[in-house]
């Protein structure tokens, strides 16, 4: 039986191997998100803690305490700490991988940040602080939030955000593009002219407010998939939103041998994050090396001159795209795939793929592929 210390703990530093979700927290900075951690067999889960020192490696045995841990979590009182999960009424979302690197943390405010006082303070906004805006052309843009450490979503999930007018929230969906173990939030967003969101929303500074929403849902996790060999994520303008974030989880990377990272865009200058994905993460610490094996980004045009050009079901019906990525193309047996897009394309890309075999999955059912809309037409 895993023991699962959800209490006020004594210590002030802790060394041990975590699952590469801690990984990913640079030395001297704090981490927000659900981490587990083997302090000499019991997991133990610090909500706000630095880390202090860092060494990312393979470990040669894996513990297996994160699937025990799950295998536990529901038939055991104890399991105080994955309350807040329970409360939203849906698995814990604890990392699966195996434990592969050696942290020393310090467990900062555990008392004050732990679950059993989430409940007191939980509510259905938090307000959080603008940290980053960039401006990628006149019709889209990014920015980063704090991110209050209760907040919990699993990578492609969304959420109600938006402005505080006139003493009520005025909110939209919007796909979270950080991963859920960053300390931040990301938000990549188009401006409508008229949108009563997005007229206000696109002229956001550094150290403004924005409401979220404490609950995250939608269809594009990875769980709502079977099993499969390559992944295609495919997603047209702001739709490249919550790939952002399933294209940061290592777990991804367990589940598929490629992950294919489509994004479509009418013009060259509304392929955002193209730089980081071309440049940034392949050089990144901990994504970096398996990001290079296994991601293979397409960015398409169709109306520039660019070295792809076309809409995405085109260029997967007449098989160009498989011969640009020299993969075999996408087939039911051994594929899975994610859409999200224009109600649109969610249309067309799905019928492409009903015909070539694959099944729907969402939330009750794992299947083949799932889809989402990127918006709303009004
Ligand atoms: C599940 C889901 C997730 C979403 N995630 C995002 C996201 O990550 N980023 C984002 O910018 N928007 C996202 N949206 C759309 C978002 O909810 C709003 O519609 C958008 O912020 C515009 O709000 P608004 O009040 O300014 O205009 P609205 O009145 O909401 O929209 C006006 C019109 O603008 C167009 N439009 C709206 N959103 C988009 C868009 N993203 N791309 C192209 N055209 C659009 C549509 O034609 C719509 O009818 C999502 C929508 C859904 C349903
Ligand atoms: N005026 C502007 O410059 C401008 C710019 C951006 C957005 N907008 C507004 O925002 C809305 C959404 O624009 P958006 O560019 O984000 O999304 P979009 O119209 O869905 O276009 C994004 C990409 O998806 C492609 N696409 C569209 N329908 C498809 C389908 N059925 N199957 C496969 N691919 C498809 C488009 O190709 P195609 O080019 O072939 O359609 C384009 O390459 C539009 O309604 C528009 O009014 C306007």
């Amino acid at each position: 039986m895993v023991a699962v210390h959800d209490a006020p703990v004594s210590f002030d530093k802790v060394r041990g191997a975590a699952c590469p979700v801690m990984c990913f927290i640079r030395p001297g900075e704090a981490g927000a998100c659900d981490r587990y951690f083997d302090v000499e067999g019991a997991a133990v889960r610090f909500d706000s803690h630095v880390v202090l020192e860092r060494r990312v490696e393979r470990l040669p045995s894996r513990s297996g305490i994160v699937d025990r841990l799950i295998a536990t979590a529901f038939d055991n009182g104890a399991a105080a700490a994955l309350a807040i999960h329970q409360r939203d009424a849906r698995p814990p979302s604890v990392c699966r991988a195996k434990p592969n690197c050696v942290v020393v943390i310090s467990p900062r405010h555990f008392a004050a940040n732990s679950p059993l006082n989430y409940g007191i303070q939980m509510s259905s906004f938090n307000q959080e602080r603008v940290l980053s805006v960039r401006h990628w052309t006149d019709n889209l843009f990014s920015f980063t939030t704090t991110r209050t450490p209760t907040f919990r979503f699993r990578n492609g999930e969304f959420v109600m955000m938006g402005l505080d007018v006139g003493g009520k929230p005025l909110l939209r969906a919007y796909s979270v593009a950080s991963a859920n173990y960053e300390d931040h939030l990301e938000f990549f967003s188009i401006k409508v002219p008229e949108g009563p969101l997005t007229s206000r929303l696109q002229h956001l500074n550094v150290g403004d407010e924005v409401v979220v929403g404490t609950k995250a849902t939608g269809t594009l996790v990875i769980d709502n998939l079977r099993a499969g060999r390559n992944l295609f994520l495919v997603g047209t303008g702001t739709g490249l939103a919550p790939f952002l974030s399933i294209i940061k989880d290592p777990e991804t990377y367990e589940k598929f041998e490629k992950i294919v990272l489509l994004h479509g865009c009418r013009r060259i200058s509304e392929l955002a994050y193209g730089e980081y994905l071309t440049h940034d993460l392949p050089k990144d610490e901990v994504l970096g090396e398996i990001a290079s094996t296994q991601l293979v980004y397409y960015p398409t045009v169709t109306r520039d001159p660019f070295r792809n050009r076309g809409r995405i079901t085109d260029l997967m019906t007449s098989g160009k795209l498989f011969e640009d990525i020299r993969l075999d193309p996408i087939d039911a047996a051994n594929d899975r795939a994610m859409i999200c897009g224009s109600p649109d394309l969610m249309r067309d890309a799905k019928a492409m793929l009903l015909d070539r075999g694959f099944e729907e999955g969402n939330h009750g059912e794992a299947g083949d592929f799932v889809v989402e809309k990127a918006f709303a037409e009004r």
